[in-house]
């Protein structure tokens, strides 16, 4: 049986890169997207039998509607990739940061993959392998000199982290981790970002078919474990 896998935010950037490194692995890729239609075309332009399903990981009505139909069509899910993420305040400094912009991006970064990870659950249960990705980044790393970029979106990056402790004692049978794809040339990388987005997403692929299931509760890199 080809591995479900389901990949939120994935129209566009390292989740869309991940979708067809994925799809060309003869998997079943389900490309989420707020809009319904933006993941269809992204799914067909991925092709492999690749289908699209409108997700706002914010609204909990939309995500027990996509568990609904995901259980319908595929009856299980063998891996869960939680990519969406926002990023608002890139070079704002701490002591201007709005209180509403960090409880947004906590709302999306954190509360959402909570909520998309508690909702997925008993659809993971259903695989013999279950696997749940949640794409962080090195700048919610607590290891190393402090930074004073985008700290909204660095702080629920290490909530994140934390998140991905918590789930991996909630689900002792599901291989639970957080990876960084390194900094790359997306909408939320820009422009100048070293790495593809196929770079970034190679990670996540190989969390998702190739690292070994035992591999749980840990942060990588480059198919590495990095520190907190
Ligand atoms: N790019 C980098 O350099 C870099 C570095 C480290 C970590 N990361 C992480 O890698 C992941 C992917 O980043 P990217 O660079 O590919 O960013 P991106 O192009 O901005 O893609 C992020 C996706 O998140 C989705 N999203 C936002 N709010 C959502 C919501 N409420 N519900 C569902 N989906 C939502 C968007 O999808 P829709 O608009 O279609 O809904 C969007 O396609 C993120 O978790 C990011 O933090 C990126």
């Amino acid at each position: 049986m080809n591995p479900v896998i389901l990949i939120t935010g994935a129209t566009r950037g390292i989740g869309f890169a991940a979708a067809k490194q994925l799809a060309a692995r003869s998997t079943q890729v389900i490309i989420a997207s707020r809009d319904g239609t933006r993941a269809s075309e992204a799914a067909a332009r991925v092709g492999s039998g690749a289908v699209g399903v409108a997700l706002d990981i914010t609204d909990q009505a939309s995500v027990q509607a996509t568990v609904k139909q995901i259980e319908q069509q595929f009856g299980r899910l063998d891996v869960l990739a939680n990519n969406s993420a926002i990023l608002l305040d890139h070079y704002q400094s701490l002591l201007d940061l709005k209180p509403e912009v960090l409880l947004e991006t906590l709302n999306t970064n954190v509360v959402g993959t909570l909520r998309v990870s508690q909702a997925f659950a008993p659809l993971l249960a259903k695989s013999a392998t279950p696997r749940i990705i949640n794409v962080s980044s090195g700048a919610g790393q607590l290891d190393g000199e402090p930074q004073a970029w985008a700290p909204a979106y660095c702080i629920s990056k290490t909530a994140l982290n934390m998140l991905t402790q918590q789930l991996t004692a909630a689900l002792p049978e599901v291989m639970v981790n957080s990876m960084c794809p390194g900094w790359c040339r997306t909408e939320m990388g820009g422009s100048e970002a070293p790495r593809t987005p196929e770079e970034g997403a190679d990670t996540l692929t190989w969390l998702a078919l190739d690292a070994p299931h035992t591999l749980r509760g840990k942060f990588i890199k480059d198919r590495t474990v990095i520190p907190w």
